[in-house]
C-alpha cells in the first residue's frame, strides 16, 4: 500500500519494535520478543505500519522499516516521559491493575500528559491509516486511543488489546480519571484481555460507570457494537523449538550446568525487574529453604536473572537494591567459595542463552505477585521437549488459568511457597512427567501467530457500520487528523 493513500492494517504500540543499543549512540537493535515477531509477521503480509515511541526524549533518527514494516515515530519531551511514562502510566496505571502492590500515585499533572500523548499517537495514526483500515491498539499506556482516534476517524475498525491484568471494580474506583479510561477503551470495537475474569471486570465497570447496556462480551456503546473477550497471549513455540533442537544450545546447557558446578538441582528465576514479579519472595522461600537444610549449597544452586527495566523510577531502584541485600544474605550465610547458593544476573540476556537456561533448569520458579499472562512460564515448558522440569506457577499470573498442571502457589504465603518449591524437587519424576505432558499439550494449542490472528479475525467481524462509514466518509475523513479541529468544529 503506497503510504500516500495511508496503511491498511497500523499497529499502535508505547513502543517501536526497534531500540537504541545504548542511549546517544545510533545503531539501532529488534526488540526482543514473540509479540514483536508475530506482529511483525502480519503487519509484513499487509505492508503495514507500527507507530510507536523510539524510547528516547532526545530527537534520533530512527530507521524508517524495519523487516519490511515501515515505522512512525511519535515523539515524547523529557517532561513527557517524566509525567505520561514513569508517572501516570507506571507509577498510577501499573501498580493500580497490579492489585496494587504499591501504592498507586494520582498527580492531575500526569493525567494531562496521559492525554496529551495519547491525542498524538491518535492524530499520527489518524493521518496514517487508510479509509476503513484496521487500526490495532496495545496496551495501558494508550487506554485513551480508541475514542479519540474514533472521533477523527469513524470509518476506522479498531482493536484494543492489554496486556496486563484488568483490575477488579472495587480497585479501578480508585482512579480519578475512571469514567474517562472506560470511555476511551469503548472507542474500540474489539477489546482483548488477557482473561475472561478481566474482560468480566472490564464490561461490568463499563456498565456501572458509563451505564453501557449489554453481556460481559458484547456492549452497546452509543447504537455501536463494543466486543470484549479473553484473548490469552503466546509464544513463538516453533522458533524455541529449533533453538531446542540446536547443538549449539544443547551444548551451552551442559556447559552452564558444569559452570554451576553439576549440581543435583538447580532452580531458575527469569523476571524483568519489577516489584510485582515476587522476586524476593522467591529468595526469601529460598533462603529459608536453605537455612532449614532442604536445600544444601552444592547439591542445589538457584540462578536468578533480572532484567533491567524502569531503572528512573525510584520504586524499581528501590527493589533493585532490597533484592540485591537479600542475594548477598543468602549468599553470606549458605554459600561456599567458588559455589554462591544464588547466581544472580542483572543483565539483558541473548534469546539462545536464555533457551540454554531454560534447558539446564530443573526447577522453573514463576512466582509473581500478578501478571497478565507471564511468557517465561509457556518459554520454559515449550523447551522441555523430552518432558523433564518442574514449573512452579503462581496462582496470580494470568498464565495459571490455562496450565493447570503446573506446582500452583499463592507467592504471598511463604510456607506455602517453601513447602511447592520442595514439592517440585522431590516429586516422582513420572508424575511430574505427566504434568509436564500436560502443560506442552495445553502450550502447543496456540502460538502467538495464532493468537494474533484469532484477534484479528474476530475484529474483522466486527461491526458491519464501520464499511458502510468507510464507503460514504472519504472525502470526510481527509483532513480530519487534529483533535483540537474537531473540537473547534464542534463534532466533539
Ligand atoms: C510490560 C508491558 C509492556 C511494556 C513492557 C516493558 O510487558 O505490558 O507494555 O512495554 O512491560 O516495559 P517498558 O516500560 O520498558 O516499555
Amino acid at each position: 500500500m503506497a503510504q500516500r493513500e495511508g496503511f491498511q492494517l497500523v499497529v499502535v504500540a508505547n513502543r517501536l519494535p526497534v531500540h537504541l543499543q545504548e542511549p546517544g549512540d545510533q545503531s539501532w537493535l529488534p526488540s526482543p520478543g514473540g509479540l514483536v515477531s508475530a506482529l511483525t509477521q502480519v503487519l509484513q503480509a499487509h505492508e503495514g505500519l507500527w507507530i510507536g515511541w523510539p524510547g528516547v526524549t532526545e530527537s534520533c533518527q530512527h530507521p524508517a522499516d524495519f523487516e519490511g514494516i515501515a515505522l512512525e515515530a511519535v515523539q515524547i519531551s523529557r517532561d513527557e516521559y517524566e509525567d505520561f511514562y514513569l508517572g501516570f502510566s507506571n507509577a498510577t496505571l501499573w501498580p493500580l491493575y497490579h492489585d496494587a502492590i504499591r501504592s498507586p500515585s494520582f498527580q492531575r499533572r500526569w493525567w494531562n500528559a496521559y492525554v496529551a500523548v495519547n491525542e498524538r499517537f491518535a492524530e499520527v495514526t489518524s493521518r496514517h491509516a487508510a479509509i476503513g483500515a484496521t487500526v490495532w491498539i496495545h496496551d495501558y499506556q494508550l487506554q485513551l486511543v480508541p475514542e479519540l482516534l474514533r472521533r477523527l476517524r469513524p470509518d476506522l475498525r479498531i482493536g484494543f488489546f492489554l496486556h496486563i491484568p484488568f483490575p477488579p471494580i472495587e480497585l479501578f474506583m480508585q482512579l480519578p480519571w475512571r469514567r474517562r479510561i472506560v470511555e476511551g477503551l469503548l472507542g474500540s470495537d474489539l477489546i482483548g484481555f488477557q482473561e475472561p475474569h478481566a474482560a468480566s471486570n472490564f464490561s461490568r465497570i463499563a456498565r456501572r460507570l458509563v451505564g453501557v447496556t449489554g453481556t460481559d462480551t458484547r456492549l452497546d456503546r452509543l447504537g455501536r457494537t463494543v466486543r470484549v473477550g479473553a484473548y490469552p497471549i503466546s509464544i513463538d513455540i516453533a522458533r524455541i523449538a529449533r533453538l531446542v533442537e540446536s547443538s549449539e544450545v544443547r551444548a551451552r546447557a551442559i556447559q552452564i550446568r558444569s559452570e554451576l558446578g553439576n549440581p543435583e538441582v538447580v532452580l531458575l528465576g527469569v523476571d524483568r525487574l519489577d516489584y510485582t514479579k515476587g522476586i524476593q519472595h522467591r529468595i526469601s522461600a529460598v533462603a529459608e529453604l536453605f537455612a532449614d537444610g532442604v536445600l544444601e549449597a552444592g547439591r542445589h544452586v538457584m540462578v536468578q536473572v533480572a532484567v533491567p527495566s524502569r531503572e528512573s523510577d525510584p520504586h524499581y531502584e528501590r527493589e533493585r537494591r532490597l533484592l540485591e541485600q537479600a542475594v548477598s544474605e543468602v549468599n553470606g550465610e549458605h554459600g561456599h567459595v567458588g559455589r554462591p547458593a544464588v547466581h544472580y544476573l542483572h543483565q539483558n540476556m541473548p534469546f539462545e542463552e536464555l533457551v540454554a537456561l531454560y534447558l539446564a533448569a530443573d526447577v522453573m520458579l514463576v512466582t509473581p505477585l500478578r501478571d497478565g499472562m507471564n511468557l517465561v512460564a509457556k518459554e520454559y515448558v515449550a523447551c522441555r521437549a523430552d518432558l523433564t522440569g518442574r514449573l512452579v506457577l503462581s496462582e496470580f499470573a494470568g498464565a495459571a488459568t490455562e496450565m493447570r498442571a503446573a506446582y500452583l502457589v499463592n507467592p504471598h504465603d511463604l510456607d506455602e511457597l517453601k513447602d511447592t518449591i520442595t514439592a517440585a524437587i522431590s516429586a516422582d519424576p513420572k508424575a511430574a512427567r505427566r504434568r509436564m505432558s500436560r502443560l506442552r499439550r495445553q502450550v502447543a494449542r496456540r502460538d502467538v501467530y495464532e493468537w494474533a490472528d484469532d484477534f484479528l479475525n474476530d475484529l474483522g467481524t466486527t461491526s458491519q457500520q464501520v464499511d458502510e462509514l468507510a464507503e460514504g466518509t472519504h472525502d470526510d475523513v481527509r483532513g480530519r487528523h487534529s483533535l483540537a479541529h474537531l473540537l473547534e468544529g464542534g463534532h466533539a
